[in-house]
């Protein structure tokens, strides 16, 4: 059996500096040079990047019993999540797919349309005053006032909760690409900023649940579905005060950015409507080519072979959907902006498009992000067309999601541009 090839890197850091750099273009130059599995070493890590459809297929399914989540950057997050859907791991991690599963069942949001406009109409209405908006900044103001309508029924201000979750992501994303931290050792002095944040989070989220138990009628939404959920086993069955707030702060965190960056994509990419087709096409597309998590890690539990290529025992293996939706061999011109790919019964590559994941780890949110989404689509198309305006780098960082560098900003033109322009709904394809 034989070692994959990779960058030789610095002699004690491996490619950690290449990495911190920038991580993104590191791995895409890491599978140009080295092809589609590629030993990296960070630090005392050693991590397989694999970037083929069946050796993601392998680690996340067919062998995916030799694979848990018990990775370094599953820590980082628990440290803010606690032992949630995102971070904990093996048993732990079943009970609270077992118990939060039910709450995001496709039926769960057959009534959010109405929410979602609730917040929307009014936003449209603004957009049509100011001409031209930044389309990142919406969306997320949009994504995350949604997201607490849908899962809290509150209207608490959306920026008392996006701005510390902004904070602990960048925080969480800074740990996770650093060898050792030496914030770790003075967290009061080095990590007051996110500390801060965290309170302040737990403060909402500890209220709204305390209030729901007291309340007589409970409004049908995620959190009263988690209230009642039950994992059948006798004794702690249910979902404690902190395993709830544990579970609210990983929805938050894991659903908010990811949508909101792309559906900001799917405008961007349709400028103009130069492009058009169907919204959940577009969106398809749109998460193709910028999958909001970009890289996943699992550890190998025991020795394993991956093409010909040895993955030792307690190693890290790296799945990128951001290079897998752009490989040349699985998809023709994969640089291109095109929803046609998606539409019904045109073939694609199996397991080369996983913007939500595979196996048992597949996002527990695809449903309700889908419907956001599409809806937001759906209901800006009918309305206006937006432009691009020109002269902006549109630029990406990747962190945890993979954002938007600097705000996007779009001109607001009212109607179609032509006969069957997106204002006729945007179903034609
Ligand atoms: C466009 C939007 C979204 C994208 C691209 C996305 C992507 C993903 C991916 C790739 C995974 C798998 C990670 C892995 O295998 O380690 C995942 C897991 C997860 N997602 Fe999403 N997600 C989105 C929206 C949401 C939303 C709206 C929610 C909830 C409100 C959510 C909650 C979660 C959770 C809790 C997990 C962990 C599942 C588990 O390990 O059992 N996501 N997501």
């Amino acid at each position: 059996m034989t070692r994959a090839p990779g960058p030789k890197g610095n002699a004690v850091w491996g490619s950690l500096a290449d990495f911190k750099a920038d991580s993104l273009g590191f791995l895409a130059s890491a599978v140009r040079d080295h092809g589609d599995i590629v030993r990296l070493r960070f630090g005392p890590v050693t991590a397989h990047l694999i970037n083929r459809p069946e050796y993601v297929d392998h680690v996340l399914s067919r062998n995916g019993a030799n694979y848990d989540k018990a990775t370094r950057s599953a820590r980082r997050i628990a440290a803010t999540t606690g032992d949630s859907l995102l971070s904990a791991n093996e048993r732990a991690w079943q009970r609270h797919r077992r118990l939060i599963q039910p709450a995001f069942q496709p039926r769960c949001f057959d009534g959010i349309g109405p929410v979602i406009d609730d917040l929307l109409l009014p936003m449209l209405a603004r957009w049509q005053r100011a001409g031209r908006v930044d389309i990142v900044a919406e969306m997320m103001q949009l994504v995350i006032a949604t997201a607490i309508r849908v899962l809290f029924s509150s209207d608490v201000a959306p920026e008392r909760i996006s701005q510390p979750l902004e904070i602990i992501l960048a925080d969480t994303w800074r740990r996770i690409e650093s060898a050792a931290d030496a914030s770790m050792l003075s967290p009061r002095f080095h990590r007051a900023e996110f500390t801060q944040a965290v309170a302040q989070i737990d403060a909402i989220v500890f209220d709204l649940i305390s209030k729901r138990r007291a309340a007589a009628h409970r409004p049908d939404d995620v959190l009263t579905r988690l209230l009642a959920a039950h994992d059948g086993t006798k004794g702690e069955a249910q979902l404690s005060d902190k395993e709830l707030r544990d579970a609210a702060i990983t929805l938050l965190l894991a659903g908010h950015e990811t949508t909101a960056n792309a559906v900001a994509w799917a405008f961007i990419r349709t400028s103009g409507g130069g492009v058009q087709s169907d919204p959940a096409l577009i969106f398809a597309e749109a998460i193709r080519l910028y999958p909001s998590i970009w890289v996943i890690e699992r550890r190998a539990k025991r020795h394993d072979t991956i093409g010909s290529f040895e993955i030792p025992r307690g190693s890290s293996v790296l799945i990128s959907p951001y290079l897998l939706h752009r490989h040349p061999d699985f998809w023709h011109e994969p640089e291109v902006f095109a929803p046609s790919r998606f539409v019904e019964g045109l073939p694609r590559p199996r397991d080369g498009y996983m913007p939500f994941g595979l196996g048992q780890h597949r996002c527990v949110g695809l449903h309700l992000a889908n419907r956001i989404a599409t809806h937001i689509l759906e209901r800006v198309f009918a309305r206006f067309t937006l432009h691009l305006l020109p002269g902006q780098p549109l630029e990406t960082i990747a962190g945890i999601t993979l954002r938007h560098k600097a705000p996007v900003w779009m001109q607001v033109a009212p109607g179609t541009l032509t006969e069957s322009g997106p204002a006729t709904g945007g179903n034609q394809r």
